[in-house]
């Protein structure tokens, strides 16, 4: 049985007051799931804070990036140690708006995911086409590569402890979500390109959907087949949303 997973990607959004009172809510809703986990990535400066108020709780909580490197001159940067000191157990990388905004490119992503594996966290690897590259019938070529680049430089034994999440550009933070149908096409395709590597991982490895989840198409996305929780953005901010998102991921 796949590992089912609500993971909420704040982005730069959040203050302590607020999130003190959204902690709350997504630990006690954690604490009333069976099979799927609560997860919450928040900006590096809320973690401390992430901590002590999930600490004990069943929520899990991870940073929206890492550094590739261990440690250095390097201003700005945050390195997986340190996300680990304060207690993450998962890291983002490779999201679109870090891909975009921050140039990322595939090699780079591959490099943050194995830093985040060496100190025993999940790297969940986002791969995702735009909407030009939908249009061009180019999606499975794009996804394809994206995760080919992060398979080979974690092998066999790296990819075993990671999460991999599709998002498709043109659906995040757009309100268009992707169709169960497109959803699991690329799903599929996706597990068919780790089968071809190697059959258990393909099995085992859950694969998240992000863009544009809300309370009212998670269930429909989350009930598809090869489909095993989501990647949540916006919807993460509003406690009530998330809550409901998380009980689609464990039903
Ligand atoms: P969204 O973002 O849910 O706001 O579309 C998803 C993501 O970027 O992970």
């Amino acid at each position: 049985m796949r590992q089912r997973l609500a993971v909420g990607n704040w982005k730069m959004h959040g203050s302590l007051p607020e999130n003190q009172a959204l902690f709350e809510k997504v630990a006690v809703a954690a604490g009333a799931l069976s099979r799927a986990i609560a997860v919450v990535c928040v900006p590096f400066p809320y973690l401390a804070q992430a901590r002590t108020a999930l600490a004990g709780s069943k929520a899990a909580w991870g940073g929206q990036n890492v550094s590739q490197h261990p440690k250095g001159a390097f201003t700005g940067e945050v390195s997986a140690g340190m996300l680990r000191e304060f207690g993450c157990r998962y890291v983002i990388v490779g999201h679109s708006e870090r891909r975009q905004f921050f140039g990322e490119d595939d090699a780079t992503v591959a490099l943050k995911a194995k830093a985040v594996l060496a100190e025993g966290m999940v790297p969940i690897v986002c791969v995702g086409e735009t909407l030009a590259e939908r249009e061009r019938g180019v999606t499975e070529e794009v996804v394809g590569r994206q995760l080919s680049l992060v398979a080979d430089r974690l092998g066999a034994e790296g990819l075993k402890a990671s999460v991999l999440a599709y998002e498709p550009v043109w659906a995040i933070g757009t309100g268009k979500t992707a169709t169960p149908e497109q959803v699991q096409a690329v799903h599929a395709y996706l597990r068919g390109a780790l089968a071809a590597r190697e059959k258990n991982i393909a099995e085992s490895m859950p694969i998240l959907y992000g863009g544009s989840v809300k309370a009212a198409n998670a269930a429909e996305l989350f009930r598809m087949r090869n489909v095993d929780g989501g990647l949540i953005g916006g919807a993460s901010l509003v406690a009530e949303e998330f809550v409901t998102i998380c009980q689609a991921a464990d039903s």
